[in-house]
C-alpha cells in the first residue's frame, strides 16, 4: 500500500510551544480515576499507565487535576493543589521524560459538576441552576459509585478571586519543576521544587 502525504506527515517533528516532538500522535487527556483517595495524590498505577503510553518524541497530555479539594470533579482523579500531588505528578513525569517524552499538565475546577459526597461541601458555580441537579442523565463520579450532583450554591465576589488564586498555585506547583513537564529545555535544572500550594491536604 503506498504511504500517504499524511501518514508521511504523522511521523514528521513538530514544535508545540517550547515542546520539539518528533510525530504528531498526542495522548488527549483521559482521566483514569485511579489517585489515591482522599488524598488525590497519583498512584503506582497511574506512574505504570503514563510509562507505558511514553513515546520518544510524543506528547502526553495528563488527565485533568484538581486545583482544590473543592475543585474535585471525581472521588479518584488526581489534584495538583498540595506538594504530595505535585510529587507524585512529578515520579510519572520522569518516567515519561526518561523514554523521551513530554507531558502536559491540565488544571480543573469541577464547579457545579461534583458531589458533596466528593468535596464534602455543597459545589460551587457563578449563579444557581436547579435545572442543573434536577436533569437525572447528570451524573458524577462519587466514592459508592455515580450519583447525581448535589445542590449548588453561588460564589461569594471574594471567592472568584480566591479560585482564580488556586489556578495559579496550581500552575506553580507544575512550572516551578517546569523541566519535570517539558523534556527538551534542560535550562532550569531539575530541582523538582513545588511553590506550596496552601493546601490542607
Ligand atoms: C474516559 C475518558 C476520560 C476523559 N478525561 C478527560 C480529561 O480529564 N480532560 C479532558 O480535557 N478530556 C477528557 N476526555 C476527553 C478526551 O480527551 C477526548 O475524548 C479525546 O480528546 C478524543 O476526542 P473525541 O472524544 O472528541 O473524539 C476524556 C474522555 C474519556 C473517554
Amino acid at each position: 500500500m503506498a504511504v500517504t502525504t499524511s501518514k508521511k506527515q504523522l511521523f514528521t517533528g513538530v514544535r508545540v510551544g517550547e515542546m520539539k516532538l518528533k510525530h504528531r500522535v498526542v495522548m488527549p487527556a483521559t482521566s483514569g480515576l485511579r489517585a489515591q483517595w482522599p488524598s488525590s495524590v497519583p498512584s503506582e498505577l497511574m506512574l505504570e499507565y503514563y510509562t507505558q503510553r511514553a513515546s520518544d518524541g510524543g506528547l502526553i497530555i495528563a488527565e485533568s487535576s484538581a486545583v482544590s479539594p473543592a475543585g474535585r470533579a471525581y472521588h479518584t482523579g488526581p489534584g495538583l493543589y498540595s506538594e504530595s500531588q505535585a510529587a507524585g505528578w512529578h515520579r510519572i513525569t520522569d518516567a515519561v521524560h526518561r523514554k523521551g517524552g513530554s507531558m502536559l499538565a491540565q488544571l480543573t475546577h469541577a464547579g457545579r459538576a461534583t458531589s458533596s459526597e466528593i468535596i464534602g461541601a455543597p459545589p460551587v458555580s457563578a449563579s444557581v441552576d436547579p435545572s442543573f441537579w434536577a436533569d437525572k442523565s447528570i451524573v458524577v463520579s462519587g466514592p459508592n459509585g455515580f450519583t447525581l450532583p448535589s445542590t449548588h450554591r453561588s460564589l461569594e465576589v471574594r471567592e472568584i478571586s480566591e479560585i482564580v488564586d488556586e489556578f495559579r498555585l496550581a500552575a506553580q506547583n507544575a512550572k516551578a519543576s517546569r523541566v519535570r513537564w517539558h523534556r527538551d529545555s534542560g535550562r532550569s535544572g531539575s530541582s523538582g521544587r513545588t511553590v506550596p500550594a496552601g493546601s490542607k491536604q
